[in-house]
């Protein structure tokens, strides 16, 4: 049954304290839980219902006596409760079986230790409970195991007491002193090894912090501890939020749903997120690893001493959390140019992901107004657009006057389970008389309104009045259920830039004085006119600096223009954006004339001289310019077409990728001989940027080489796969020639098993690497196939089965959309496999038909049958089945 946020309603009962004791066995784990409850006297009296799933009741007992109960479906209720308001105690008494759970929610097997995940509505299936974030409690958990098998057992909060037990089992008790909602308990039994670390905050208190792994890969636990000391420091220092637990810990499991979880002083991680060394993870790995480990840190604060009143309000802790673990990053990253390199990275992922989700049947406000499965709404809308909501805080009232606002949300709401609505009060109160506070309603349909608003801006220059005249529009299309909407409160970062490449004064007609550099101008109408006074020669508009606000711009820029800007834009990310808009502009041209003259030389003379330009930059970091030199992605253009021939994208994509290598392949072979020797690995900024470029330099020569058989750079490649120092650099060279299609590539792969074939993550890039290499004539679906048969593949396992099947159908267009439908029949069949035992998996791969309305004949026909025969299964999980409704009813 679908749920609405407008139906809330507060809990008929509370729940104060929790009494656990588990008896851990693979095959039948008993659960004996011991509540005190009590009426919630705001609510009219009426049954306690207890959320279940999937469990075996064997008996209930409130104070210490048998009781009578019923089952409603899956719930427990129990309806002769005592009257009046005093507390009393419930014993529910339950089996479960780990080694059966599939589905990696609630107590499940992971290489032969217990491990859980509870968010969203994992802890109904290790006991009946009320299963919602506004139910708080205080846990004590007793966890029993065979002591040779699971000599480690961990919860949340402190250990307590521990000791021995008959028949070599053994115990440990474990209090966790914060109040916490069901869907952050946790808890880890097994053979596990820690990287320990004891720290003094600046407030002087002393704490623990543990890594837990497997043995094995404890040498894999460096950088995760580096990164969660960085976390507790930073969060001190930039918010004032200190680190409130004796002892915090970390666990890896190499089965798991999701990246990682914020469990209350027991953070769960998918392996993915905490294990890197050189030889085996990527700068992009440290990258993410550091941020992961930030972000769950981050909830420590927002998500669990304040969490969510209900789930639509998700956002409240993920969309803040994750713009605390971005400016994490960006502040840990140090120069301006590294800032801003992050910056570019997150704005790539919201406009590939976000936007395209902002423009299909799954589009949802950042605060949904309902759901089917809430697993469904772990969104990058949710996430990554929530972030960018946050962010236009910080924009519209400054640095401090975010750190006031966060300060007075905590001083409110510590302890509590709160709404959007009072985070947005918290910030607007704590900064009176700002444009925030002024515009509160208004800025708050950010969190009510789906869809990407669209900024049109349009320039005039009068030479005679010095005037340059900028005409600024909003809109938003439609999205299900949102026919209108209202105008968005739109801060607009901006500058006009001078023909000498710098900044003018701006000066707006009803101003005094002169402002230098950046500007931010607060869009609130449908349309604006701004008139500059002053201006002496006509400006080239530098607009939305900083991606300032998640909308899409659209001006008119005429190439030289937009070179321009790419020359000289004091605001590196509108530096960058500038060459991306130039690129698109070229491919959407291409595209949409058909012609196959027109792949023939894509980019034009000046086009390519201002790439040149960037590429043998005196000053510009490598990192800069390796994203500057990046071509847009299939997604985010396909995401600017009304209709979408993937194959014809991917055509054009491939031929400027041959003539941007071949080109500038004397460029390439400089800039590769600069960077591609970074000594000693370390996984900073500068260095990292280096391999980034020598890595693009690579690529663009293997590809320049298949144009006219060049063995050079194909060879250099192969020994780099053999002997580099570091797996970015071997993973990059491999990249080179499996995407150029080069006959050493075979050769390249099967070095490259032979020497991670025991390196889990590692060979999820090895089979990632192959189901999304570029398309020709057809070959990759057969080859993912055959993937799906080799010895190291298994669908059971999330990050293998993503390794393969997300990399295929999300990230190859050219391979997944083929013109006689066998992609979408592999889709089909493969969303369905999943569906039968882990619909989490299974609804995110289903996704990948999100924008099937949009595809061009025959492959729109197609995808509708493929999506129908999904649809029609019977038995299907709610979280499979509301994707493909939602895909089928919006269009
Ligand atoms: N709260 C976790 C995190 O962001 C993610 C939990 C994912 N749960 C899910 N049902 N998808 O940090
Ligand atoms: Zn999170």
């Amino acid at each position: 049954a679908v749920t609405r946020r407008l139906d809330y309603a507060p809990p008929a009962f509370w729940i104060d304290s929790v009494e656990l004791t588990f008896d851990l066995d693979p095959a039948k784990t008993r659960v004996l839980n011991r509540m005190r409850l009590r009426r919630n006297p705001d609510v009219p009296a009426q049954p306690l219902r207890l959320d279940g799933d999937e469990l075996n009741l064997s008996r209930v007992m409130l104070a210490g006596q048998g009781c009578s109960f019923r089952m409603d479906g899956e719930t427990l209720v129990l309806e002769n409760l005592p009257e009046g308001n005093a507390p009393f105690e419930l014993e529910i008494f339950t089996t479960c079986y780990p080694e059966k759970n599939s589905k990696l929610m609630g107590l499940f097997m992971s290489g032969g230790d217990f491990f859980t995940q509870c968010e969203a509505e994992g802890f109904r299936r290790i006991t009946y409970f009320l299963d919602r974030p506004d139910v708080m409690a205080t846990y004590t958990v007793t966890l029993r195991a065979d002591k040779a098998r699971y000599p480690v057992l961990l919860s949340n909060g402190n250990l307590t007491d521990e000791g021995e037990l008959p028949d070599g089992r053994h115990f440990a008790t474990w209090h966790d002193p914060h109040n916490k909602p069901s869907y952050l308990f946790a808890l880890v039994a097994g053979k596990l090894v820690a990287r320990e670390q004891r720290i003094a905050t600046r407030s002087g208190s002393e704490h623990l912090l543990q890594v837990y792994v497997r043995p094995g890969d404890l040498d894999k636990t460096e950088h995760a501890m580096n990164s969660l000391i960085h976390s507790v420091l930073w969060d001190e220092a930039r918010f004032g939020l200190p680190l409130d637990l004796e002892r915090f810990m970390i666990v890896a499991t190499s089965d798991f749903n999701a990246g990682a979880m914020e469990n209350k002083g027991l953070n769960i991680f998918n392996t993915k997120y905490v294990l890197a060394k050189p030889s085996t993870a990527t700068d992009g790995d440290y990258d993410a690893v550091e941020s992961v480990i930030g972000h769950e840190y981050f909830h420590n604060w927002t998500g669990n001493r304040v969490t969510c009143r209900d789930w639509f309000q998700l956002s409240l802790k993920e969309g803040l959390t994750v713009f605390r673990d971005q400016e994490f990053s960006m502040d840990l990253a140090g120069t301006p140019s590294a800032r801003a390199v992050k910056r570019i990275e997150n704005v790539i992922d919201l406009r590939s992901a976000q936007f395209p989700e902002d423009a299909g049947p799954m589009a949802h406000p950042v605060r949904p107004d309902e759901y089917l499965e809430i697993s469904n709404f772990y969104t990058t809308t949710i996430y990554e657009k929530g972030a960018e909501v946050v962010r236009m805080y910080q924009t519209l009232i400054g640095r401090e006057g975010f750190r006031k606002g966060i300060d007075l949300y905590f001083q409110r709401h510590d302890g509590q389970a709160v709404t959007c609505d009072d985070f947005a009060q918290a910030m607007a109160d704590a900064n009176e008389g700002s444009d925030l506070a002024r515009l509160l309603p208004q800025f708050k349909r950010w969190y009510s309104q789906a869809g990407t608003p669209v900024v049109k801006a349009q320039g005039r220059y009068d030479a005679a009045a010095r005037t340059y005249t900028l005409t600024v529009s909003q809109s938003c299309p439609a999205t299900p259920g949102q026919p209108r909407k209202e105008p968005f409160v739109i801060p607009v970062q901006m500058g006009l830039v001078g023909a000498d490449g710098r900044d003018v004064p701006l000066q707006l007609d009803h101003w005094q004085q002169a402002v230098q550099g950046s500007h931010t101008v607060v869009l609130t109408e449908g349309e604006t006119t701004l008139t500059f006074i002053h201006v002496d020669a006509e400006p080239v508009p530098s607009l939305l600096r900083g991606f300032s606000a998640p909308v899409e711009l659209d001006i008119d820029l005429a190439p030289a223009q937009l070179m321009h800007l790419l020359a000289h834009d004091s605001d590196p990310f509108n530096r960058w954006e500038a060459g991306q808009q130039l690129a698109l502009q070229t491919a959407i041209e291409k595209i949409e004339s058909g012609a196959d003259t027109a792949l023939a030389q894509p980019l034009n003379d000046a086009h390519l001289q201002a790439l040149r330009a960037v590429l043998r930059h005196p000053q510009l970091d490598a990192a800069f310019k390796a994203l500057v030199l990046t071509l847009p992605d299939e997604d985010y253009i396909a995401d600017q077409l009304d209709t979408v021939d993937p194959q014809r994208i991917h055509a054009v994509c491939e031929a400027m990728a041959r003539q941007l290598a071949t080109e500038l392949r004397a460029d390439w072979a400089w800039a590769y001989e600069q960077c591609h020797d970074t000594g000693a690995y370390t996984p900073d900024p500068v260095s990292s940027g280096k391999r980034s470029l020598a890595g693009l330099a690579l690529h663009m020569l293997c590809l320049a080489a298949q144009q006219d058989g060049d063995a050079v750079w194909p060879g250099k490649a192969y020994q780099r796969v053999k002997d580099a120092g570091n797996m970015t650099d071997r993973l990059n060279a491999l990249h080179a020639l499996v995407y150029s299609g080069h006959e050493l590539a075979g050769r390249a792969l099967e070095r490259f098993y032979t020497l991670f074939k025991d390196e889990p993550l590692a060979l999820d890039k090895w089979f990632a690497l192959q189901s999304h290499a570029p398309d020709r004539g057809g070959h990759i679906l057969p080859a993912v196939r055959q993937l799906m048969k080799h010895p190291d593949f298994s669908l059971r396992n999330p990050n293998r089965a993503r390794s393969v099947l997300s990399a295929f159908c999300h990230g190859n267009p050219a391979g997944f959309h083929r013109r006689d439908a066998a992609g979408y029949v592999f889709w089909a069949d493969q969303v369905l496999a999943l569906d039968a035992f882990n619909p989490q998996v299974a609804a995110r791969l289903a996704r990948a038909m999100d924008a099937w309305a949009r595809l061009a004949e025959p492959y729109r026909a197609a995808a509708r049958a493929a999506i129908e025969r999904v649809a029609a299964h019977a038995g299907l999980s709610n979280d499979v089945r509301e994707v493909v409704t939602r895909a089928l009813t919006e269009q």
